[in-house]
């Protein structure tokens, strides 16, 4: 409790430290974290698809609700529910497809203001299970849920008889479960508008055909039905001879058979829902990818979608390396720590192509090398793009992202996050062939990355959790694999039909029958089973160094050329710049030494007026966040350089004369400015942050089956979305401006305080503009007015010296008289 208030603290700190208001909103913070936590304190948590009843929200789920809900009503001290935990879980992500017609839930017994619920449904020992048909009443107690197991497959049909015995209403979204017969087959589709009808033949006892129906229960376009073998028209006019088979069944009376490696639940799920035509509810329907080319920004790469793709690799270090870290203007401790463990691990495994592993050695012992407790990503960057390549020749890490493999029907499906999740399948299947010393280093420092930078918090969180959960148990190389493939598809299951899965690419567990065959076993009970050694020769060949294709890749030679061009062109402007500024220097001295030209009294007393207030704030140096945190709560973008620039030209407009150009102001400016963009980063990302809930909670409503899912999409992609915003601005390469010479660009701005532009994003393209107003201003001075002054200077002196002449050679002959008697 005291470590959340402290972390809800730290990060809202930054915004507004004194504000009253905001420390209650922290107070309201923290005891939002307190219930939740709270409500994790118990053997579930959010991530694991299990509703978690408290007071507040039982009535709302078991009270009429239009699916059946399975309760397990337990105590978190007690052993048996300890033990119980598990299989609850694995059958909530076992029938998390059943979810519109049943859910599951769960409720700690133990918390005090819970058990009074539990007293209501009477329930006396623990763990105790019931089923509540859908539509229940208040007054429901719910019906006895006989556990003989804690198999997940006895669960799993307890639930489907319990489902059967639903009286009217029949739930809306519950399929029809009793076996068909051969006249409701023959007038199928007369009366259902749907492409596919599949068919399983079985024996009464089995509950295959029933468990597919539900599993395809959110698919369009399809429909299965169980036939029993006692249907013998169908059997004979089918020529089915085994059972169970699944044949689909056409309209005009055809039918063909349903090809699957084994006659078992998962392997027909799989084939369905692969059909053409099929897809999820709400989903829009698959086209070809030719349609896809012209819809996104991006020319489409056409890819193989079961290859890895190292442009995917790169783009996501290009990305983590430049993008992603720069939301973290200092990096100390453990963020620190984990950067260097990340590092560290990419140089080792990363199957970089030689330019690319030059680079990250360097960074790696470059890193390795600060001692320092705290490290900027400035620095960082400096070492990234190699820009002193003097000390690394044929060293560099391309610029930019080009998703192949990576690729989203969308700009904000897959790409990063997918690219991510490659390299780490990636890393951990090089540890192996490449023989690392540590079973765990991989992972760890995955983790440790995820923990401290991925943008996506929640991504982290649920991340961190699984971690925190089984990692210790990977005791070798090989394990390390099949724990991240594992997690993944944990990952892919919570998330399948989530707002973020790109309808092109749906979520499945991986890899499919169709990619390896022997991966997929059913166990001797019928369930689905990974057969691990077969995944692991699989993942082993997938991810192998050998088998990454490098389509779309500039070669090396090329990137190596663009790090060159770049570090001229940096060079080159530096040195304008330079010269710029020494001109200016220059003019201002040559001003100085001619005579002075008395400007008006009082403007120069306003000036240094106004001046000095402009110390006193910028002395106090967090005075731009207070100044934009006092006047406008929600800043817009730019309002503050807007400002500074109006001041700035009130300033240019009536210091009309060189002389009101002093380098005091600008180094106002500087500072100013450069508090201002990371102020201005910060309340876009916070802002971000905030869109992203109030648009969750539009999305939530609109599907109500998930909403776990949705906020976690939501909260992803939005922060991500702000993350890249912050990254988008050095990427680009007419932006690209490192602190130093942000801070010298600023300079130059300062001189050209009058020039007006409406917007920074154009005054930071104006870079060149005011380069020519420098020169102009140069140009103006040196040559034409200098040289009046010089000649007017010289004029007048001349004329001094030719009046004391003058006057002296007439007191001469006077001064002679005198004497003269
Ligand atoms: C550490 C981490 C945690 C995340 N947590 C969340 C979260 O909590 N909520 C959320 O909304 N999003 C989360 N994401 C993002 C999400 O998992 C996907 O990455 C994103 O939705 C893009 O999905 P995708 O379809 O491109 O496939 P991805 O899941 O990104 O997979 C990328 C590619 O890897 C391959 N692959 C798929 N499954 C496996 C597997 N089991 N083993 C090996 N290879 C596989 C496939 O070829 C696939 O195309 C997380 C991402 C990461 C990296
Ligand atoms: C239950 O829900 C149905 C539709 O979802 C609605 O028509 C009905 O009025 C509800 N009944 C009660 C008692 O809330
Ligand atoms: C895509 O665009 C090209 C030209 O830009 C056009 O010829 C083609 O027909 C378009 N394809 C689709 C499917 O719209
Ligand atoms: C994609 O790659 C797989 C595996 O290497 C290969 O079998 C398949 O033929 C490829 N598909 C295409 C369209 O190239």
């Amino acid at each position: 409790m005291a470590r959340c208030c402290s972390r809800a603290t730290s990060r809202f700190a930054g915004l507004n430290r004194t504000s009253t208001e905001s420390s209650s909103s922290l107070l309201l913070w923290c005891l939002c974290l307190l219930v939740v936590s709270a409500a994790e304190a118990g053997l579930y948590t959010a991530s694991d698809q299990i509703i978690l009843l408290t007071p507040e929200n039982v009535d709302a789920v078991l009270v009429n609700s239009s699916a059946a809900v399975v309760v397990e009503f337990y105590a978190s001290w007690c052993g048996h529910c300890i033990a119980f935990s598990p299989s609850y879980k694995s059958l909530a992500r076992d029938i998390k497809e059943w979810k519109p017609a049943v859910d599951l839930a769960a409720i700690d017994c133990s918390v005090e203001p819970n058990g009074k619920i539990c007293f209501r449904f009477g329930v006396k020992g623990y763990p105790t299970i019931k089923f509540f048909h859908a539509y229940s009443k208040r007054e429901s107690p719910g019906q006895a849920f006989k556990v003989s197991s804690r198999e997940v497959r006895g669960l799993r049909q307890t639930i489907i008889d319990n489902l059967e015995t639903n009286k009217e209403p029949w739930p809306p979204a519950c399929p029809p479960l009793e076996p068909a017969s051969q006249e409701e087959v023959d007038t199928f589709f007369e009366t259902n508008n749907v492409e596919h009808l599949a068919l399983i033949f079985e024996n009464s006892k089995s509950y295959i055909g029933r468990e597919v129906t539900l599993d395809l229960l959110q698919y369009e376009n399809i429909a299965v039905r169980r036939v029993l073998s006692t249907e013998k028209g169908l059997v004979t006019k089918l020529g089915v001879t085994e059972f169970p088979s699944c044949y689909l069944y056409h309209a005009g009376g055809n039918f063909t058979r349903l090809k699957v490696h084994i006659e078992a639940r998962s392997f027909y799920s799989y084939a369905l829902e692969r059909l053409p035509g099929v897809v999820r509810s709400g989903k829009p329907r698959p086209v070809p990818p030719e349609v896809l080319r012209n819809n996104t920004d991006e020319p489409w790469r056409p890819f193989n979608s079961s290859r890895v793709y190292m442009a995917d690799l790169e783009s996501t270090l290009h990305y983590s390396l430049r993008v992603e870290l720069a939301a973290h203007p200092v990096i100390r401790a453990e963020g620190l720590v984990a950067l260097k463990n990340y590092i560290s691990v990419l140089a080792k495994f990363f199957p970089g192509r030689p330019v690319i592993m030059n680079l990250l050695r360097s960074v790696d012992s470059w890193l390795q090398n600060q001692t320092g407790s705290e490290l900027s990503h400035a620095a960082l960057r400096e070492v990234v793009d190699n820009n002193n390549s003097a000390q690394s020749p044929d060293a560099a890490l391309p610029e930019g992202v080009k998703w192949v493999g990576c690729q989203g029907s969308k700009p904000y499906f897959r790409q990063y996050p997918c690219g991510m999740w490659t390299l780490f399948h990636v890393l951990t299947v090089q540890a192996k062939t490449s023989g690392s010393l540590e079973p765990q280093e991989v992972l760890r420092a995955l983790r440790g990355y995820v923990h401290s930078f991925f943008g996506c918090r929640q991504c982290a969180e649920h991340f961190n959790n699984m971690a925190r959960e089984s990692l210790r148990e990977v005791k070798t190389l090989d394990m390390a694999v099949t724990w991240l493939w594992s997690r993944h598809n944990r990952v892919n299951n919570r998330l399948a039909g989530a707002l973020s899965e790109d309808p092109y690419f749906p979520k499945i567990q991986w890899p499919s029958p169709q990619m390896c065959r022997d991966c997929h076993t059913v166990k001797t009970n019928g369930d689905h089973g990974w057969n691990n050694t077969q995944v692991l020769s699989f993942l082993q060949s997938y991810f192998s160094s050998g088998s990454i294709l490098t389509d779309y890749l500039d070669d090396e030679s090329q990137v190596l050329e663009k790090q060159m061009e770049k570090h001229a062109s940096q060079k080159l402007a530096l040195e304008a710049q330079r010269r710029a500024e020494r001109k200016a220097r220059e003019v201002l001295e040559a001003v100085m030494q001619s005579p002075p030209s008395q400007p008006p009294e009082e403007e120069e007393e306003e000036e240094e007026e106004e001046g000095a207030q402009e110390e006193e704030e910028g002395g106090e140096g967090a005075a731009p966040v207070d100044r934009l945190g006092a006047k406008t709560p929600e800043p817009a973008p730019w309002a503050k350089p807007e400002m500074d620039l109006g001041r700035g030209q009130r300033r240019g407009r009536r210091k009309a004369s060189i002389v009101g150009m002093r380098m005091r102001d600008q180094q106002e400016d500087i500072v100013d400015l450069d508090s201002f963009i990371s102020e201005h980063y910060k309340a876009k990302a916070m802002r971000g942050a905030s869109a992203a809930s109030t648009w969750v909670k539009h999305r939530t409503l609109q599907r109500k089956e998930e909403p776990d899912a949705g906020l976690v999409f939501g909260l992803g992609m939005e922060l991500d979305a702000g993350v890249g915003m912050v990254g988008l601005q050095p990427v680009d390469p007419d932006l690209d401006l490192d602190l130093g010479q942000r801070t010298r660009w600023l300079q130059k701005r300062g001189l050209a305080g009058q020039h007006s532009n409406d917007n920074a994003e154009k005054r930071l393209s104006a870079q060149s503009h005011t380069g020519s107003w420098m020169s102009m201003l140069s140009i103006g001075f040196s040559k034409v007015d200098i040289s009046l002054c010089v000649i007017l200077y010289f004029l007048s002196s001349m004329c001094l010296l030719f009046m004391y002449l003058f006057f002296k050679n007439r007191l001469r002959p006077r001064r002679v008289k005198v004497p003269l008697p």
